[in-house]
């Protein structure tokens, strides 16, 4: 370790260094509040001036976040945030938590983490260490962080110091958090792979080390490329067992009594959140290079993508047995947010869902305790503006069906079996048979 590592391991080891953390969204709130609470100054820069403005007066703008610990930190003077990112010379360490979407042709969209490069590179100065922690293809830090910071002129392992941590936040776990959850981190090079595991020792209970910030970053896709195949699993099995005549939420249920090799997923009416539907596509894009197809990325995404459509059917051949149609149909969506009991509505089926139903001619509204108004989304540009209606018997006995399309724990269940003529529930809310409800 030269000079200028070891006098940033000190820092770091004395919690006098200032940590940056660019893009304060999911991931990077919690990281800074982690951060500020052991003591380190923390410095937050977003290009969304709201957030900046809410931090400022020590407001929490995510709901499952504690906002005692924001708001602690902030009257502490030890996190603070700004827009202004000619400060980006001021932090020892830069952790990058800005968006990695895709394309409308599910490439990765780069330009978050370019722009982000670009900006700390302006500044970069001798003695700076920078973690990327945005999910992304095995090669990005190495490949393409790496070279627009060493076009600042410093180099990588000596001067200045690079490598990836994914992070693993699961919004709303009661269990694990961001400091609970062990944390894997890969260098570039070894002093920087050192200088990145000192760094999140401080703040994290406990780290995994890799050999290198490509095995960091397939380690992080291969976690959710788990997911989306398992998922994709399920959903299959769902669509088989239902014609079958056999309840899949029963047979999960039992094949989980299985003490060892078998691990549990639920299906449910598609796939969502920021991560598992546009992670595996980012490997996908990748093996292209190296000429390869990932079959069962593809495959999973084919049928998760598929389990909208067919939750509408189920809703059609319901709601026919009642003798109706779905246009002119009242539907109450239940659940808007891509999973139970948090606030986060990206990428959620709900609105796939809802944008069916809107086609076909139905009368659609929905519930969320979570989410009062329905956001505009990028991927569903022309759905109307939408509230959450409070739910009470009178809104249930005046639809034609509830389409449950999350099981926030809030929402009084038996409230709408006993209102509701017709439920259609993807996410096995109600386990015994009921005469309204139909399991999709
Ligand atoms: N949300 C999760 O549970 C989760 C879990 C693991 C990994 N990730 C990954 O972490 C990364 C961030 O995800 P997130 O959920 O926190 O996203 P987010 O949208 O909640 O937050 C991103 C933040 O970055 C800001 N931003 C956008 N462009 C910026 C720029 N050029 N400079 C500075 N700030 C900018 C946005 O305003 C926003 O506040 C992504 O790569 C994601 O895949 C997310």
């Amino acid at each position: 370790m030269n000079q200028t590592a070891t006098n940033l391991l000190s820092k770091i080891r004395s919690r006098d260094a200032t940590i940056g953390i660019v893009g304060l969204g999911y991931v990077g709130l919690p990281l800074a509040i982690a951060f500020a609470d052991k003591g380190f100054a923390v410095l937050g820069f977003d290009v969304d001036e709201r957030k900046v403005d809410a931090i400022g007066r020590g407001e929490s703008y995510i709901k499952h976040l504690d906002g005692g610990r924001l708001e602690s930190v902030v009257s502490a003077g030890k996190l603070t945030a700004t827009t202004d990112f000619a400060r980006l010379a001021e932090p020892d360490a830069v952790l990058i938590c800005v968006p990695t979407p895709l394309t409308p042709q599910r490439e990765p969209e780069m330009r978050y983490v370019d722009g982000t490069a670009r900006e700390i590179a302006k500044r970069l100065r001798p003695g700076q260490l920078v973690i990327l922690e945005s999910t992304t293809y095995p090669g990005t830090t190495d490949e393409l962080v790496r070279g627009i910071l060493e076009a600042s002129g410093l180099t990588c392992g000596d001067s200045f110091f690079l490598a990836f941590s994914p992070e693993r936040e699961d919004p709303g776990n009661p269990d694990y958090g961001t400091t609970t959850i062990p944390k894997v981190i890969g260098g570039v090079d070894p002093v920087s792979g050192d200088l990145a595991e000192a760094l999140y020792a401080q703040a994290i209970s406990r780290t995994v080390r890799v050999s290198s910030a490509r095995t960091a970053e397939a380690t992080k896709l291969t976690e959710n490329i788990f997911r989306a195949v398992n998922i994709a699993l399920v959903n299959e099995l769902k669509i088989v067992y239902d014609r079958m005549g056999i309840d899949v939420w029963e047979v999960l249920d039992a094949a989980d009594t299985k003490p060892f090799g078998f691990m549990r997923f639920s299906p449910g009416p598609g796939w969502g959140g920021h991560c598992i539907p546009l992670d595996p596509f980012y490997l996908a894009w990748k093996a292209r290079e190296h000429g390869l197809n990932t079959k069962f990325i593809e495959l999973a995404g084919e049928v998760n993508i598929r389990m909208p459509q067919w939750v509408i059917e189920k809703l059609q051949l319901a709601l026919n047995d009642h003798g109706k149609a779905v246009k002119g149909s009242r539907v109450l969506v239940l659940g808007l947010a891509y999973k139970k009991d948090i606030d986060d509505p990206r990428e959620s089926p709900a609105f796939e869902l809802i944008d069916a139903l809107l086609a076909l001619g139905a009368e659609v509204s929905y519930h969320d305790p979570h989410i009062p108004e329905a956001p505009s989304m990028r991927s569903w540009p022309d759905l109307p503006p939408m509230t959450s209606q409070p739910l009470t018997a009178d809104l249930l006995a005046a639809t034609d069906a509830v389409l449950i399309a999350t099981n926030h724990t809030a929402v009084d269940y038996d409230l709408v079996a006993t209102h509701a003529p017709l439920i259609i529930d993807t996410r096995g809310v109600y386990r015994e048979r009921r005469e309204n409800v139909v399991k999709a």
